[in-house]
């Protein structure tokens, strides 16, 4: 089917090649879909007739979002940590303590099934509902070979669900669980042996988190090297709460991301930019655990592009609105409205191999949006990164099927 989108006030394809300045940005515009993919682009009044019509009078029209690197499945609850660290306790010593991923992990693997694919299913619908079309969700509250599979098989489901592209990534090494705890090189060759096979299948991405309190940059470059090995591709958390130089090793074996960088260093920047590895900036975390911001001067200079995300999970960061993430990540690390705008876009999209999403261009995929400017707003992209929290959306233009 057919269906044509007029009277476009701003469009913003986040393609320069269609559009003015860093957004692609058009005027009185309209796009042509056939189902999900996009036939054409151009003026108004030059629209081509179509099965619907939607009318974007008013509006921005924009691709929809992309939230690359969330834990959005999980069962359990960490408000009452949410309290103690309100009193004054510390991320990392609850984790060491056996609390933090670890009482997730607890609660995660008691839930059944069907528990968890509800629980994440409503996050992602909630997601989908301010116009986000694909999603990162990791796994990393199992942590072991079952608890791993069946939250990756889980979280696809509650795409379907939900409605929501989800794509999926092993994280077998997001702590040490307690039964391993007094063996740690026997939990890292069991991650690589016994739960990596088992999960594959059900993911498209291997993830290792590498800090104090959790894995080191040598097994965590191992465990990625065995994910690749295997068709995973590789992403990680990196120089959250301590430099470790996990960046410069995500470069040097061909990452696609690397997120969280609050502590990187000047080395790290630079093997980032020369290897082409996507910065992903989480303002949830930084917010919650009040860390200092990633070098996004540093990052704007080399040449290393930015994405944004939610990194939606029970702890450091239980957010779920990519607008809001979007906005913090203006105010509280100084990106600017377009790199906001790329950021949860079009970089999001390539830091998820997704090369077809997270713009608008002839061939481009995935739902558009039709976005609604703040009450007596002119439409302008500018607007949108002010304003905390998700605009509205008058539709979410997408193939039912
Ligand atoms: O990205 N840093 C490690 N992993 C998550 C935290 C998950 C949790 O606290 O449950 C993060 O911030
Ligand atoms: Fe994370």
């Amino acid at each position: 089917m057919q269906r044509v989108i007029t009277g476009i006030d701003v469009l913003l394809t986040l393609d320069p090649e269609n559009g003015e300045g860093p957004l692609g940005e058009l005027r009185d515009a309209a796009v042509l879909l056939e189902d999900d993919r996009v036939l054409w682009i151009g003026a108004s009044a030059q629209a081509p007739p179509a099965d619907e019509r939607v009318d974007a009078a008013g509006c921005l029209v924009m691709p929809a979002l992309v939230d690359m690197h969330t834990h959005a499945i999980w069962a359990g609850s960490r408000a009452g940590e949410f309290q103690q660290r309100l009193a004054g306790a510390d991320y990392t010593a609850i984790l060491e303590a056996g609390g933090g991923i670890l009482s997730t992990v607890r609660h995660t693997r008691a839930a059944g099934d069907e528990a968890l694919i509800a629980g994440c299913t409503a996050r992602l619908a909630r997601m989908r509902a301010r116009g986000v079309g694909a999603v990162e969700v990791k796994s990393g509250y199992g942590l072991s070979p079952e608890h791993e599979a069946r939250l990756l098989r889980c979280a696809r489901e509650a795409g379907h669900r939900a409605g929501v592209r989800v794509l999926t990534t092993f994280l077998g090494a997001h702590a040490v669980p307690a039964e391993w705890r007094p063996d740690r090189e026997g939990y890292v060759q069991h991650v690589i042996e016994e739960q990596l096979p088992l999960a594959a299948p059900h993911a498209d991405f291997v993830d290792v988190y590498v800090d104090r309190g959790a894995f080191t940059v040598e097994e965590g470059e191992r465990i990625l090297r065995a994910g690749q090995a295997i068709g995973l591709r590789a992403r990680l958390h990196a120089e959250q709460v301590e430099r470790t130089g996990a960046a410069a090793m995500g470069a040097r074996i061909g990452a696609l991301s690397a997120d969280h960088l609050e502590r990187l260093d000047a080395d790290g920047i630079d093997a980032l930019a020369r290897a082409g590895t996507i910065a992903g900036l989480l303002p949830g975390a930084m917010l919650y655990l009040r860390d200092a911001a990633p070098p996004v001067a540093a990052f704007r200079e080399a040449g290393v592009r930015m994405a944004v995300a939610t990194d939606c999970n029970p702890g450091s960061s239980p957010v779920d609105d990519l607008w809001t993430a979007g906005t913090l990540a203006a105010v509280t690390m100084r990106l600017t409205v377009e790199e906001v705008l790329l950021g949860m876009t079009r970089h999001a999209a390539d830091a998820l191999g997704l090369a077809d999403r997270g713009r608008i261009a002839v061939g481009s995929t995935g739902p558009l949006l039709v976005v609604e400017p703040p009450p007596a707003e002119p439409p302008s992209a500018a607007a949108l990164v002010q304003h905390l929290g998700a605009p509205r959306l008058r539709a979410i233009v997408q193939h039912p099927g």
